[in-house]
Order: C-alpha cells, then sequence, then structure tokens
C-alpha cells in the first residue's frame, strides 16, 4: 500500500530508540522506502546496523559522511522525502526545530525538506511539562507540524507521568493518514460486525460455527486506513483487533443485536459479516447436563436477524451490508438475502472453495445488490477485498447524494 513513498525517520537520543526500530520495521513491512538518520545520542542506545537491517538502506548520522559525490545528501535526503517523522524526538531536537538550528544531519535535513513533519516526542514528565519545551511545540504546530502525543506511564527515569512514545502501531496510523490524505470514509462511522455467534446450552457447552473473525477485522482496518470512525462489535475470535477502532465484545446474537441498535442512530456503514446464529437453545441451563439417557433433544429457537432488522429500520443516508456464507446455489441464495433482507448490498463468500470463507487468510467474492450481480472479485487477500468493499461502498454513498462529512 505505501509502495513508492519515501518515509524519513529521524531516531534522537532517548531510551525509547528501541521502539523506533520497531516503527523501522512495520514502515518497511508496508512497502515504504525507509531512510533513517539518527543523532550522535541514538547510536548509543541502539546501533545504527539495527536501522540499516530494517530499512535496507545506510544510515546517516553525520552530515559530511557523503556516500554519493553527486549528491549532496541532506539536500538529497530532504528532496525525496514524502513524509519525515521524528520518533522519538527528545526535547533538544524540539528545541533545534523550532530554532532553526542545523548542526546535524537529522535537523539539517529537517530544515531543508518541504515534506510535512510529523513529531513523536518521549522524554521525563517534567521535561515534557516544562515551559519551554511546550513553547517549541506550540512553534512547531503553529508552523504545520503534526504530533503524536507521548503516552501517560512508567517512564525509563523511573517516575510515572506523560512522556512514554506513543505505541508504534499508533504512530503508524496517522504516517498512513498523512501519506494518504485523501480518505473516502473520512467523517463517516462505519460499524462492521465479526466472528461467530456464541449460544450458551449449559455453562460448559455452546453452540458456534468457524468464523475466525479474519474478513470482519479487515473491513474494519481497512474502513479506518480510508478515514472513517470504525466500531467493531466482535464475536468469538482468536486475533487481536486492529489499533485505532473502537471494540464492543459480544457473545450472543441477541448480544450482538442490542451493541447494533444502541448505535444504529449514529452509525453511517453497517457491514455484517459476522456468522450470526440462526437458532439458539429454547432454554440454557444454569448447571451442567448430566449424561443420561441415550438420545437428548435440544430445542432451538429462532435468533432475531440483525441484518434483516437495519434493512428494515436504515433511513435515508444509511448503507446496510451483509454477507452470504452459501455452500450451494449461491448466486440464487445471495439475491434472496439482499431482497428479503433489504441490504444494499451483499457479498457472496462460497466456504466450500479453499482459500474462501472460514478461517482463511484469502477470500473469493461476488457483491450482489437487489437488481443482481455488481462485482466479481478474484481470489485476493481479505484485506484486499475490503478495500474493493470499501471503495464501493463509499461510491454509493456519494452517488446518493452523501458527500463526506
Ligand atoms: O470470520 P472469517 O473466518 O474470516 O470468515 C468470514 C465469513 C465466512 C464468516 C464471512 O465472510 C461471512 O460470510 N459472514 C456471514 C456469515 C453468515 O452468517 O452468513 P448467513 O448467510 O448465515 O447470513 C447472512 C447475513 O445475515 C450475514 O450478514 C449475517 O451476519 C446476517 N445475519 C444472519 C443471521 C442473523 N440472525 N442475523 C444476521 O444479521
Amino acid at each position: 500500500m505505501w509502495k513508492g513513498k519515501t518515509v524519513i525517520l529521524g531516531v534522537t537520543g532517548g531510551i525509547a530508540c528501541y521502539k523506533a526500530a520497531a516503527l523501522c520495521s512495520k514502515l518497511a513491512q508496508k512497502g515504504a522506502e525507509v531512510r533513517v538518520i539518527m543523532t550522535e545520542s541514538a547510536t548509543k542506545f541502539v546501533a545504527p546496523l539495527t536501522f540499516q537491517t530494517l530499512s535496507r538502506h545506510h544510515v546517516m548520522v553525520d552530515t559530511f559522511d557523503e556516500k554519493d559525490a553527486s549528491v549532496v545528501s541532506h539536500i538529497d535526503w530532504a528532496d525525496s522525502a514524502d513524509l519525515v517523522v521524528v520518533a522519538p524526538a527528545t526535547a533538544n531536537m524540539l528545541a533545534k526545530m523550532a530554532h532553526g538550528l542545523a548542526d546535524d544531519m537529522l535537523s539539517t535535513t529537517l530544515l531543508a525538506t518541504t515534506a510535512p513533519i510529523l513529531v513523536a516526542p518521549a522524554m521525563n514528565v517534567h521535561m515534557y511539562t516544562h515551559p519551554a519545551v511546550q513553547a517549541n511545540m506550540q512553534t512547531l504546530l503553529e508552523r504545520g507540524v503534526r504530533f503524536v502525543e507521548p503516552g501517560v506511564g512508567q517512564l525509563a527515569c523511573g517516575y510515572v507521568g506523560k512522556g512514554r512514545l506513543a505505541e508504534p502501531e499508533e504512530i503508524m496510523l496517522v504516517i498512513d493518514q498523512m501519506l494518504h490524505p485523501s480518505q473516502p470514509l473520512r467523517g463517516r462511522r462505519v460499524l462492521v460486525t465479526a466472528g461467530g455467534t456464541v449460544e450458551r446450552i449449559d455453562p460448559v457447552r455452546y453452540i458456534t460455527n468457524d468464523s475466525s473473525g479474519k474478513m470482519g477485522y479487515a473491513i474494519a482496518e481497512a474502513a479506518r486506513d480510508m478515514g472513517a470512525e470504525v466500531t467493531l462489535v466482535s464475536a468469538k475470535t482468536a486475533i487481536d483487533p486492529p489499533t485505532g477502532v473502537e471494540v464492543v465484545r459480544v457473545v450472543s446474537t441477541k448480544d450482538m443485536l442490542h451493541a447494533v441498535q444502541e448505535r444504529f442512530s449514529h452509525t453511517d456503514i453497517f457491514i455484517k459479516a459476522a456468522a450470526v446464529a440462526d437458532y439458539r437453545p429454547a432454554e440454557t441451563a444454569d448447571r451442567k447436563i448430566k449424561k443420561k439417557a441415550e438420545t437428548l433433544t435440544l430445542e432451538l429457537v429462532k435468533n432475531p436477524d440483525i441484518l434483516q432488522w437495519l434493512g428494515e429500520n436504515k433511513r435515508a443516508g444509511q448503507l446496510v451490508v451483509g454477507f452470504a456464507a452459501e455452500t450451494n446455489d449461491g448466486e440464487q441464495h445471495a439475491l434472496d438475502k439482499v431482497r428479503r433482507k433489504k441490504s444494499d448490498l451483499l457479498v457472496l463468500n462460497d466456504v466450500t472453495i479453499p482459500g474462501a470463507g472460514f478461517g482463511t487468510d484469502t477470500n473469493l467474492v461476488r457483491i450482489y445488490d437487489a437488481n443482481g450481480l455488481v462485482q466479481a472479485l478474484p481470489m485476493m487477500g481479505k484485506r484486499a477485498v475490503a478495500e474493493k468493499l470499501l471503495e464501493l461502498v463509499a461510491g454509493r454513498l456519494q452517488a446518493s447524494g452523501g458527500s463526506e462529512a
């Protein structure tokens, strides 16, 4: 996603340098071209070789360490950048930036670049709250520099307070926004359901299904990256939710219905990727059911249909997307579901195809509306499926008159 983007990572001298290595690795994994500039003091905490290995580029420390005689390094690097990130940023580096000092490779490059700048400070709590540091940050803010605020917690110096470098995941979110300023879902509120609902039989047994949550989680993550404010209503899964989204844990279909209904009025887009139990035990035993007779009959009652409820209650400007996990006659079932449940779009996955449906990292889907097939996608990663689906959703919302909020 970030191929073709050059990010300069400036690392200054603080214990949080070790977290900058994780940030560097994440940037490289995203496909960005990463070039690292360290201050002398940063090299006391982490060796340049660490960043060289992670970024696959030589690391600049000394302004005069010119490796290529045809260019002036700090100008060449400054010009190549789509974004400059300083993480961790010490009080000293903030002061240099605010006052236009250029006495090392990083501060000189920062002065020479016209690229946007993101700064993630990290320092002792008293240093952070010092009026000089706050004034320098204010100056930089006024000049358009963006900040990722430090977190509150146990600091390496022994104090507890504000000053910890923000987590690499949080910094990555802001980098993403800064590298991709045009986000088609900016200002939209998206609710995604994911995972498999659980219907209790007794304290030790339940009915559920094979959903891993991967499809819904990929949609939540992609919606977040496209600028939306995302709520992920998650039933049973074994994976970690994406950062930067509100996560609401639910167990049963009824819990999921309530979570969705509570957020109904302030949500623009609903995407129901969860695998929801159509039936639940008529009664849940409060003690373990004991083995007695040769057969045991479990009476099941119908669960409320959340997608249908959304379809029937949605108002102008809201858009509802359902999924259908089918094993046979997929198109027929998909068309029946999209019409009967009054959803705007329905994503069909045939779960008998290897690489599609439950638990896989890929999916093979066809997207329908009430008139028929809208788009057939090839087998692709769930994240890529999510992006294609959300592009379609954003296009529909815009076409229906709802411009970006
Ligand atoms: O989680 P993964 O392992 O990544 O797998 C992804 C997936 C296969 C679960 C996903 O791609 C998918 O197909 N989800 C929908 C599964 C499903 O429940 O399909 P369904 O045909 O039974 O239901 C149709 C739609 O109605 C779904 O959007 C479902 O969320 C919704 N529904 C169903 C029953 C019910 N009581 N309430 C509902 O809202």
